[in-house]
């Protein structure tokens, strides 16, 4: 198997419907995009066999201070894996890489915000060093969580 983690080009955002249905969540799809261009996301993503299993972001303006300070503090956005390609090891390894690239950039902290109910993620992020709770507060979606890694 040949696994490669690459950065991802706004020129190749379409890509990424492979992973998540950007029709039913356009706005999403379009203030991805469009930080993708500014430069206020970078994303990896990570190919198996030139086949897209996964992707995560780096976001440095989040709009709240919990979640990100400049040149300091950014939020880690949008880890999704493929179905049939997870329990394989692939979100520990963009995670892993995202906090690489993170420390390259001399950042400090890293913070997420995660649905209470979503277990997966809350054991993925908490086993990773994600330690710290900011606050735990609920929304239309529900009870969420916002932690943080000191790097
Ligand atoms: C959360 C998600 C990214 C995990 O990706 P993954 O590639 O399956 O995770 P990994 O295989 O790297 O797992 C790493 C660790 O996370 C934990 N974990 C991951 N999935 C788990 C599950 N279904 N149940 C329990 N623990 C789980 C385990 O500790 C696991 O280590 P282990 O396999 O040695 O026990 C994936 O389930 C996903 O895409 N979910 C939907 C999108 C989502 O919720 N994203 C997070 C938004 S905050």
């Amino acid at each position: 198997m040949d696994d490669i983690i690459k950065q991802l080009q706004p020129s190749d955002f379409s890509k990424c419907a492979a992973l998540w249905n950007m029709k039913k969540q356009p706005a999403l799809a379009e203030h991805f995009y469009s930080d993708l261009c500014s430069g206020n996301r970078i994303t990896w993503i990570y190919e198996r066999d030139g086949a897209l299993c996964g992707e995560i972001s780096l976001v440095f303006d989040m709009k709240d201070e919990d979640y990100t300070i400049p040149q300091r503090r950014a939020y880690v956005s949008h880890l999704v894996v493929k179905k049939d390609c997870r329990r394989q090891g692939i979100g520990k390894k963009l995670l892993a890489y995202l906090t690489e690239q993170a420390k390259l950039l001399a950042l400090k902290e890293l913070t997420i915000g995660v649905d209470l109910d979503n277990y997966p993620a809350l054991k993925l992020y908490t086993v990773a060093g994600f330690d710290r709770v900011l606050l735990i507060d609920e929304d239309k979606q529900g009870q969420y969580i916002k932690l943080m890694k000191t790097l």
